[in-house]
């Protein structure tokens, strides 16, 4: 094997260029020196939606999507889901090592303590229309923290920053339940600092006239461990969006309201709302054959599937599975499993689905478990944005502490007009006729 460099021989000019590799990467400012003379800005890359670039390192999330791995902190992903809590799973991504236990009783202690929302954001949330997305209502409300907080804009103090993170994790969860329970038109539940993470979520959601709301064990462990899948995915849409907002050093709420905007729409975290609409659509098993053909001829996607990092199946598609069983013992069986099993026998068959691998992702059963534990549609994307906070917390601090990270600011390939001359009100063709 010869020296870690690639040799790149320009054409244009004859010239040839040592251009080191570094982690199975070079460096796109190395191509800056590639010109064709003085006048030359210098070679740059063009990759649109960044599918094979890297902007950052990072020692978070590793995914191996032909291997259908995935680990956080270097701990695979089905063992934090079986040993861990999502709290734990929470400080392993932020700082790295899971918490001795000390550190897991102060960090569980400083979360609950944070829970509560500023009365403030009770009269924003209740300005929504009553039929307001979930989603439009969280990332508002989120952003409107940065009015609350306004010390968080201090992004250089990272004692600041660690507080901002723990309202951060704390005050998602009470905000979802708020927005939930505005589009039902029910009062607001405050949260009760004797039931850990996901019951308190639970409690906000669902209480009534009980004076304390116990959760089935089975459903909160389950959920749980649905935060603990949707805590991190590496380098996606939203934590790009995460580090990119960030990287303007604008406050962590506002940051964070961006990243949850990018994780709304249906390509990403809207996959699992699209999916039970898809189950629903289909209707039965036996209109399962039909629907596929639909989609081969070119007529929509088979939401739940395919990946563009996993060509294999996705590992938490697999636990999730496992999972829905858990609780389909305790809600009963969603005749829409049927539908989605079979959805997955025949496509995992066919010849357009195996070619391309696409396989089942996270999104294809967790709608259905969210379903048979009582959550409408409208708020699955809400429960992916609650775990994911840490997850792009984690992202954000990284990013903010790299060294070599500054202000996100990518190049274009210009395709537009040369200089023109300057074209007066009366010679102006209307655009309609100018584009023909
Ligand atoms: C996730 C997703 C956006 C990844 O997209 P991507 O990496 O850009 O992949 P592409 O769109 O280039 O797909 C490659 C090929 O597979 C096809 N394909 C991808 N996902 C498909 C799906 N869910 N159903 C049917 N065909 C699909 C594409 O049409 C394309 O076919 P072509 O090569 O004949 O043009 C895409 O698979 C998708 O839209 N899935 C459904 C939505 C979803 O479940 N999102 C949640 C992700 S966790």
């Amino acid at each position: 094997m010869g020296d870690s460099t690639l040799r790149i021989q320009d054409n244009r000019t004859g010239q040839s260029y040592n251009v080191p590799i570094e982690n199975g990467t070079i460096r796109a400012m190395d191509l800056r020196q590639i010109k064709t003379g003085p006048e030359d800005f210098g070679l740059m890359t063009y990759d649109p939606a960044f599918t094979n670039t890297s902007s950052c390192r990072s020692s978070i999330t590793f995914i191996d999507g032909d291997r259908g791995i995935l680990r956080y902190r270097g701990y695979p992903i089905e063992v934090l889901a079986e040993k861990c809590t999502f709290l734990e799973v929470a400080y392993l991504l932020l700082f790295g090592e899971l918490p001795t236990e000390p550190e897991l009783k102060n960090w569980i202690g400083d979360i609950t303590h944070h829970t509560m929302l500023h009365e403030s954001s009770k009269k924003l949330m209740d300005g929504f229309h009553h039929d307001a997305h979930p989603m439009g209502m969280l990332v508002s409300s989120i952003a409107a923290l940065s009015t609350i907080y306004p010390e968080s804009r201090h992004i250089e103090d990272p004692a600041n920053r660690l507080l901002q993170i723990k309202r951060l994790i704390a005050k998602v969860p009470s905000i979802a339940a708020f927005a939930y329970r505005h589009s039902l038109g029910f009062p607001y539940v405050y949260p009760d600092n004797e039931l850990n993470y996901a019951e308190n979520f639970m409690n906000m959601l669902w209480r009534m006239m009980e004076p304390k709301y116990v959760a089935n064990p089975a459903l909160a462990r389950a959920l749980d461990i649905l935060f603990i899948l949707h805590a991190d995915h590496e380098q996606n849409c939203s934590a790009n969006t995460m580090r990119s907002v960030g990287s303007s050093h604008a406050d962590p709420y506002l940051t964070t309201a961006a990243a949850c905007s990018a994780l709304a729409g249906p390509l990403h975290g809207g996959a699992n709302e699209e999916v039970l609409r898809m189950l629903d659509e289909i209707g039965s098993k036996d209109n399962v054959p039909a629907y596929i053909k639909k989609v081969k001829d070119g007529h929509g996607k088979l939401m739940g599937f395919g990946h563009r990092i996993y060509k294999n199946y996705d590992p938490r598609a697999k636990i999730i599975k496992w999972t829905a069983e858990r609780v389909f013992e305790v809600t009963g069986r969603n005749r829409k499993l049927d539908i989605a099993l079979e959805l997955e026998r025949i496509a995992l068959e066919d010849e357009y689905f195996v070619k391309r691998k696409l396989y089942p992702n996270v999104d294809f059963y967790s709608g259905i478990i969210y379903q048979a534990m009582g959550f409408k549609p409208a708020i699955f994307t809400v429960l992916f944005a609650i775990p994911r906070t840490a997850g792009w917390l984690a992202q954000w601090q990284e990013m903010l502490t790299d060294p070599e990270q500054k202000i996100a600011r990518p190049r274009q390939v210009w395709t537009g007009h040369e200089v023109r001359e300057f074209v007066p009100m009366e010679k102006r063709v209307p655009v309609a006729a100018a584009t023909k």
